[in-house]
């Protein structure tokens, strides 16, 4: 019998990179996500064939590496996910895709690449030469909404982007997403960008509108703007946000933490 040797090739052999859904959910698993969302995620992303990396036996995908432009980060190349399915790990596909794909990136003229590592995967990627260069918390909490008879949040709008947001993803994911998923809100103590992420409200982006005001002002305003049970979710928060006590005292916990983690090119 022959055995399949597995190849690493270019993302654009693949045809769709959307056709990796499937091998990403046998990875990842599903959770909660909506329907077409691994497209949406590569479209947020900006995600490159001619940047990515797939692992093919045969016809079958083994893994895959990820990589976006993003115009915001400038010369750095970001990762939308590196994975391999169960039976694969361990013999070294998971680096031959970052290599390849960081291969791609330095041709492409990138200074470095970029990917979003959960605390369980760090030192995997500290062991393929990536450092930390930030950690990040997502937080949850809900909304106060209706009966305080405040508008629920619906418009999308676009307002400029201010100078010193609070935090802030990178701005091209709000812009990418659908005109109907994403709402630009203006409260008493200043504005959000926010995404629907399936029945949660995603706040990417937070600006204070006057010096005076507090972050946990500003959320509780946003709050009432959403009904009551409606997840809110505020990504990405700096782990040392001088604000981020004022912000789990007023009824937001943390529910994940990633790092951001960076390898300068070439390697
Ligand atoms: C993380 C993942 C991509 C690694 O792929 P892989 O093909 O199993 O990894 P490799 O075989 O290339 O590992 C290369 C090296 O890392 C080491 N390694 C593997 N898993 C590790 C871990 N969890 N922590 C530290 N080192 C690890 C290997 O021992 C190997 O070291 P060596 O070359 O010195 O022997 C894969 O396990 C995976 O898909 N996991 C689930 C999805 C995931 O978490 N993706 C990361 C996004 S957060």
């Amino acid at each position: 019998m022959r055995v399949a040797v597995t190849k690493i090739v270019g993302g654009e052999q693949l045809g769709e990179l959307s056709q990796l859904q499937a091998v990403a959910e046998s990875i990842f698993g599903r959770g909660q996500r909506q329907p077409g969302w691994f497209r949406r995620k590569l479209t947020r992303a900006g995600v490159e064939p001619g940047l990515s990396a797939v692992a093919m036996q045969g016809d079958e995908v083994q893994g895959y590496a990820l990589l976006g432009r993003v115009a915001s980060l400038g010369s750095i190349a970001r990762g939308a996910g590196v994975g391999v399915v169960e039976a694969a790990r361990g013999r070294g596909l998971g680096r031959a895709l970052i290599d390849f794909a960081s291969e791609r990136a330095r041709a492409a003229g990138f200074a470095s690449i970029q990917f979003l590592a959960e605390p369980e995967r760090l030192d995997w990627y500290l062991g393929q030469g990536f450092i930390s260069v930030d950690a990040q918390l997502s937080l949850l909490g809900f909304g106060l909404g209706r009966e305080q008879g405040e508008p629920p949040v619906t418009a999308a709008a676009g307002a400029r982007l201010g100078p010193a947001p609070l935090w802030s993803w990178f701005p091209e994911a709000w812009e990418r997403t659908p005109a109907n998923e994403r709402a630009q809100v203006e409260v008493e103590h200043g504005r959000a960008w926010l995404t629907r992420e399936g029945r949660a409200w995603l706040v990417h982006r937070a600006e204070l509108s006057a010096a005076g005001s507090s972050v946990s002002e500003l959320m509780l305003a946003l709050r009432r703007r959403i009904d009551v049970t409606t997840p809110v979710v505020v990504y990405p928060c700096s782990a040392d946000a001088a604000w981020l006590e004022a912000l789990l005292a007023s009824g937001f916990e943390v529910v994940q933490r990633s790092h951001v983690v960076r390898r300068s090119l070439p390697f």
